[in-house]
């Protein structure tokens, strides 16, 4: 029995010697892995930080300004203050020239108005003047004819207008030649009322212009003119 106790204690004895000898292997182990992380560690990798030169902040040292920053902002202001009267000028000059280029030319300009000497035209006659293109009856009536205008009874008329509405002066006779019915340039001095005649369809007008008989739906146009002084007539 003694014999079976020592041999089971020797046997013990002999197993937890084996036992500890496993740990021992075990951090042999790691201590192998370890030296394999250290391995990799010591590699030198081309992106590590401090080493690209793309990190690198260059001098400009010999670009900075010997001058004191008060001459320098001195500097700055005149050279934004230049720039600004330069780029104001070549905007007001563009801005210009489109004006000029939009408005009217000056031979536009000059058909605007149109100047006419009266003292060239007699008593009872007729003259036609062209303006913008269009033709202006100017007619120096007698005293016969503004009596004959006058004696009109308005209210019978197509288009009511008494003559004085119709005229500055009242042997002044100022109009538009154009018919208003489909735009021809009635004839003078003839048709039924001794005013104007359009042959086109046959509107009469009297001798104030207003229509009196055939399909023109309105008087003629009176233009806007103007008396600037004796003999002198402008329209438009
Ligand atoms: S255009 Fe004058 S009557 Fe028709």
């Amino acid at each position: 029995m003694a014999a079976l106790t020592h041999a089971s204690r020797a046997c013990l004895r002999a197993t937890s010697s084996s036992s500890t000898a496993a740990p021992v292997r075990a951090l042999s182990t790691t201590a192998v892995r370890n030296d394999n992380a250290t391995t990799w560690t010591s590699y030198s990798s081309p992106f590590k930080a401090g080493t690209s030169k793309a990190n690198n902040v260059p001098d400009f040292g010999k670009y900075v300004s010997s001058a004191s920053p008060g001459k320098n902002k001195l500097f700055q202001y005149f050279m934004v203050g230049g720039m600004g009267a330069i780029t104001a000028a070549g905007a007001k000059s563009t801005v210009q020239e489109f004006l000029v280029n939009m408005s009217a030319s000056a031979d536009v300009l000059a058909m605007a108005k149109v100047e006419v000497d009266l003292n060239t035209i007699p008593e009872g006659k007729n003259v036609i003047i062209k303006w913008r293109g269009k033709p202006v009856f100017i007619r120096h009536r007698t005293q016969d004819e503004i009596a004959e205008a006058n004696k009109v009874n308005v209210q019978s008329l197509r288009d009511p207008q008494n003559d004085d509405d119709r005229v500055q002066k009242p042997e002044w006779l100022v109009m538009l030649g154009v018919c208003t019915h489909l735009g021809c340039v009635p004839i003078g001095e003839a048709g039924d009322y001794g005013g104007w005649f359009c042959p086109c369809h046959g509107s009469h007008y009297d001798i104030s212009g207003r229509i009196r008989k055939g399909p023109a739906p309105l008087n003629l146009e009176v233009p806007a003119y103007d008396f600037p002084e004796d003999g002198k007539l402008v329209i438009g």
